[in-house]
Parts: structure tokens; C-alpha cells; sequence
């Protein structure tokens, strides 16, 4: 199985890239093979690593599942998906690991599957190739948070992952110092919260921001109302100030969507549940603040793609080089469409970004050398990521 994308633009210049089982086996000019993508016109990126999406499978399949999520990231130019285990039932034992793979084989793109940690330090010890634990320092979606045995948690595996807001971020780094592991500080939201991360960061500390704090503020949670309600919550102008001076001064590592999907009954009930979806814009709201100059390009590509793969031993990914996995975007940075609520393929069917212009538009996606989205989805499988 060979492919070859011809003329896209690769760091400024114009490159053909053949792929040969999945792999990328050459970049260079005049390539050729039977199957051509024509790339004229379009930037060739490595495909996102996205290290923060919950899909709802086992237990709340209605909101989104394996393949309904998976097409969303396709879309979006998101070419692996780390899984959160905030499912029903939880994915606290090897057990429900095991039963979570078989649901997961459905996806369109490469996976890593997350383990919760809780009072089940012996079952993270049995776990296989997870792509890192997740405890829940604060009360979200699953009510899986935890407050007593930490250091052991903590201790338990070499990538953990924390929901941990205000003080609980200050502690988490704290916590993770008397170890040698890692901690991901997922979904960071406030001035407060980057200015610690900034002084206290180390090789073990890593920080994460999620889209809806880069482009929307409380300002907008009364005409969004439940739809603009997450955990941790919009915030101020000063506070999103802080996460783009944040990704300017390399205290933040990574953009992960942190997609939430819930129906829109729920969202427009008394008590709509906290999460937004983020897989099919992600890339396109970043692509566009490329293009106004927000962000520079390269500086994207270390968020979504690069540094994501270092932190979590991802090997062969993350990069447009030789050898590595073909799993690539194209971009047409000169197309400008809205986000639409009916253009969604997330079964929640809805973005908090409806109506909004963007200019940047992920156009083709492929995922382990095949072409899984041009416009339309084809049927493809994705990989369980195996980390290093
Ligand atoms: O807004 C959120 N939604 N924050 C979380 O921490 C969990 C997530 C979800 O699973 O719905
Ligand atoms: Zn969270
Ligand atoms: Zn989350």
C-alpha cells in the first residue's frame, strides 16, 4: 500500500510526501505511486495529538461513542485521541480497561485509553499500556473526584493526569515533586493558576489549555447559557490574557480540547451538565489565530502535535519526518467558513462556537496512511497508540 501527497507546502516549501504502510517513507520532490492526493495549494501539518477528550462509551453512548467521536476528530485534523475514564462504569479496573479497548476498536483514528485513579492503586499497578491515570482533584462530570490517598495516587504511574483547579493545581505540583513521575495539568483557566505553573515548573510539570478558555470569556456565558457552562468555567478577559501569554512564554505544553459532549435537551435543562465539544474546532480556531497573526504556526504544530507525544511517550508520531507514522493534516489556510451547529459529526450535534467566522480549515485528514476524511468520512480503522 503506497500514497503519495503531491505538492503540499512542508515548512515553507513545496514537497511531495510517499507514504508506503502507513509509514512516512520519503519526503522529497517527483515522488510517485498510484494513489495521488493532489496537496497544491495546501500546508501539510502532522495530524493533532489530542490528549484530553471524553467520549461517552460504556454508559452514555446517546451523547457520543467511539465512532461518532472519532469521525469529529477526523474532521478536525485530530489524528490520535487520548480517552478520558470518566465513563459509566468508570474505567477503574483492568476489567473495565478490557471491556473499554473492545469499544474503542470502532475508531476512525489512533487511541490511548486513560485509567481513573481512585482507591484502585493495585489495578493502575496490573494496567497495560495506558496512556496515563486521571484523578479528579475537584467535583465534574462522574463525581469520580478524590481527596484521600493522593501520594499513593500520585506515585502509582509514570504520566499522571490531573483535573485540578485553584488551590488544587498549587498541590498537585506540590504532590508530584516527593515522586518521579509526571503531572499533566489539564485544562488551565486562570492568572493565577499559569503565574504558579510558571514559577514552580519543572521537567516533571506540564500544563495544558483548552480552546474554549483561549476564545471564549464569562462575558459570554449569557448568551451561551448552559452551552457555555464547563469545568473549570469561561473566565475573565485578564485570566484568558494569561493563557496566550502563557503559550507565548512556553509555560503552557499542549492544547487539548477537552471534548465534552452532551445532548442539547441536557444543556438547555435547570441543571445542564458541565462540558463543551471541542474535536471539530479545535484547529480551525487555532489555524485562524495563525492566520491574525496570534500564534505562530510552528509554535501550533509543538502544542498539538509535538509536545504532546513527548509527555506521553507517544513514539513515531507528533512530526512530519521519515519513518514516523503517517497520520498528517491539510490545511487551507485561505478558507473561511463558519462553524455550524448542522455541519457537526459529534452526535451531540452543536460547537459554543456556532455563527463564528473562522479562516484555517483542516480540508483532508489521514489517519496510519489512509485517507479517512476529504469532505466526506471513509471507513477506516484506527490503532491503539502503544506508548513507549
Ligand atoms: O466540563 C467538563 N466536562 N469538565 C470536566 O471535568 C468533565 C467533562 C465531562 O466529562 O463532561
Ligand atoms: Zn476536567
Ligand atoms: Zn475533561
Amino acid at each position: 500500500m503506497s500514497l503519495v501527497i503531491k505538492n503540499g507546502t512542508l515548512s515553507g516549501e513545496k514537497k511531495d510526501i510517499l507514504i508506503v504502510d502507513g509509514k512516512i517513507k520519503e519526503i522529497g520532490s517527483q515522488l510517485v505511486s498510484d494513489n495521488e492526493i493532489d496537496a497544491s495549494g495546501l500546508l501539510i501539518l502532522p495530524g493533532a495529538v489530542d490528549c484530553h477528550v471524553h467520549l461517552r462509551e460504556p454508559g452514555h453512548d446517546y451523547k457520543e461513542d467511539f465512532l461518532s467521536g472519532s469521525k469529529a476528530a477526523a474532521k478536525g485534523g485530530v489524528t490520535s485521541f487520548l480517552v478520558m475514564p470518566n465513563t459509566d462504569p468508570p474505567i477503574d479496573t483492568v476489567e473495565h480497561l478490557s471491556q473499554e479497548r473492545k469499544l474503542a476498536a470502532k475508531s476512525v483514528v489512533n487511541y490511548g485509553l486513560y485509567m481513573v485513579g481512585m482507591d484502585n492503586v493495585p489495578e493502575i499497578q496490573k494496567a497495560k499500556n495506558i496512556a496515563g491515570v486521571k484523578i479528579y482533584l475537584d467535583v465534574t462530570t462522574g463525581n469520580l473526584n478524590v481527596e484521600e490517598n493522593l501520594d499513593a495516587l500520585f506515585s502509582s504511574f509514570k504520566r499522571i493526569a490531573v483535573h485540578a483547579e485553584g488551590k488544587h493545581v498549587d498541590e498537585s505540583i506540590l504532590r508530584i515533586k516527593k515522586t518521579k513521575n509526571r503531572l499533566y495539568l489539564c485544562h488551565i483557566s486562570t492568572r493565577d493558576e499559569i503565574d504558579f505553573i510558571r514559577e514552580n515548573k519543572n521537567k516533571q510539570i506540564f500544563c495544558e489549555v483548552s480552546p474554549h478558555h483561549l476564545f471564549l470569556t464569562s462575558e459570554d456565558e449569557e448568551t451561551l447559557k448552559g452551552y457555555g457552562m464547563m469545568k473549570p468555567s469561561l473566565k475573565t478577559k485578564e485570566d484568558q490574557d494569561s493563557l496566550w501569554k502563557g503559550i507565548a512564554d512556553r509555560t503552557v505544553d499542549t492544547i487539548g480540547t477537552d471534548h465534552a459532549p452532551h445532548a442539547k435537551k441536557e444543556k438547555e435543562s435547570n441543571s445542564p451538565p458541565w462540558g463543551v465539544p471541542g474535536l471539530e474546532t479545535m484547529m480551525p480556531l487555532l489555524l485562524d489565530a495563525v492566520n491574525k497573526g496570534r500564534l505562530p504556526l510552528q509554535r501550533l504544530v509543538e502544542l498539538v502535535a509535538e509536545n504532546p507525544c513527548k509527555i506521553f511517550d507517544i513514539p513515531n508520531k507528533g512530526k512530519i519526518k521519515e519513518g514516523y507514522d503517517a497520520d498528517i493534516m491539510l490545511v487551507d489556510m485561505g478558507l473561511e467558513k463558519k462553524v455550524k451547529n448542522s455541519d457537526m459529526m459529534t452526535k451531540c450535534g452543536w460547537s459554543p462556537f456556532d455563527g463564528k467566522l473562522l479562516k484555517g480549515w483542516p480540508v483532508m485528514t489521514i489517519v496510519n496512511g489512509h485517507l479517512v476524511y476529504d469532505g466526506t468520512i471513509h471507513d477506516m480503522k484506527g490503532k491503539e497508540i502503544e506508548f513507549r
